[in-house]
């Protein structure tokens, strides 16, 4: 008999698929979708310190008031919080998967703000949406000081699983991943997937590029898996960006993942999805004499395998030189 239970970041997960932040987890219904089509733990849509400073910014606009554009900034801005822990309480009430709250912030204040109020409203865990953009403008280190200052300042603030959702532009990322753990962080992501841009070359105007990632997307966030779980024993990795098949949430179990989110395979082919993933999944360890998760997960890794040099392998070199 396959069981397909494990645990992610101190979570117990009746099996490793987790629904990732997005419009797929902004209200209850879609939760309870998710829910009855069998995901094993939901992160819900971000609450951004941004979103709610446009809005409370654009509404002060309207005042000539300097106490009344007060007033409005601090109604916006509880308004935007109490929907979000609204939401977080009423998942908690009404689903049995954990509950993943994920913030997105930036003001060193605001995040320990954010984290202590998703906590107090009873959500099992915390993701951080944590990506900055260094367009030059700040030293080489600055992105990687971030994380390891936010989650510094978070572990002091809330005592529930602390899970980072990580950039891919890192220039050491093992060895990021290694101190953030060494702060008391509970797991990582691998990895988010950000606004994409492209040009309109008929209007010559910066447009929105593709909302979803592609299957293809899914091979690099493999590789850093099997790195980053090699290089960092005892930590949980999630992958995240590209997974669309159940081989995919396998391959990223035996490169070292303990759990795999789905995003862009939700939106494209709805709930149903999951409950077929978790039908090949437990019929793929059924065939290859797999028990538990645990029977393979990291089989593949890093630091399991003959070769770790495979995983470093980025110039095609010999290999493709006669294609054409
Ligand atoms: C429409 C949409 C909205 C998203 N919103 C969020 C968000 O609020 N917070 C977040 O951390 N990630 C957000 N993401 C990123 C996803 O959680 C995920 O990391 C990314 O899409 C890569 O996974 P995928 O390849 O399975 O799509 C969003 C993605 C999409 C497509």
């Amino acid at each position: 008999m396959v069981n397909l239970e494990t645990t992610f970041a101190g979570l117990k997960l009746k099996n490793p698929l987790i629904a990732g932040s997005s419009g797929l987890t902004n209200s209850l219904k879609k939760i309870r979708e998710l829910e009855d089509a069998g995901i094993g733990a939901i992160v819900l849509k971000s609450l951004f310190e941004e979103q709610i400073e446009n809005h409370s910014e654009k509404l002060s606009q309207l005042s000539d008031y300097p106490e009344a554009a007060d007033y409005i900034n601090a109604y916006v801005e509880m308004n935007h919080k109490e929907k979000y822990l609204e939401l977080i309480s009423s998942a908690k009430a009404e689903c049995s998967v954990p509950i993943v709250a994920s913030i997105n912030c930036y003001k060193l204040a605001r995040w320990t703000d954010f984290a202590k109020i998703v906590q107090d409203a009873g959500a099992d865990a915390l993701e951080l949406n944590l990506f900055l953009l260094n367009a030059g403008e700040f030293a080489d280190t600055w992105l990687e000081d971030s994380y390891v200052n936010i989650v510094r300042e978070l572990k002091k603030t809330i005592t529930i699983p602390l899970v980072i959702k990580m950039a891919k532009n890192i220039s050491n990322l093992p060895g990021l991943v290694a101190k953030l753990k060494a702060l008391g962080a509970d797991g990582v992501v691998l990895f988010n997937r950000f606004y994409q841009l492209d040009i309109d070359i008929k209007n010559l105007e910066i447009t929105s590029g593709p909302v979803f990632s592609n299957p293809s997307d899914f091979s690099d966030t493999m590789r850093w898996t099997a790195i980053v779980s090699g290089r960092v024993p005892d930590f949980d990795v999630a992958c995240s960006y590209g997974v669309h098949s159940w081989e995919d949430a396998i391959k990223g179990m035996l490169a070292g993942a303990g759990a795999i989110q789905l995003c862009s395979v939700l939106y494209e082919q709805g709930p149903a999805v999951v409950e077929n993933m978790l039908t090949c999944m437990e019929e793929w360890m059924q065939q290859s004499n797999y028990t538990r998760i645990s029977d393979f997960r990291g089989k593949l890794n890093y630091a399991n395998i003959g070769s770790p040099s495979l995983y470093e392998r980025v110039q095609f070199m010999k290999y493709f030189s006669n294609y054409r």
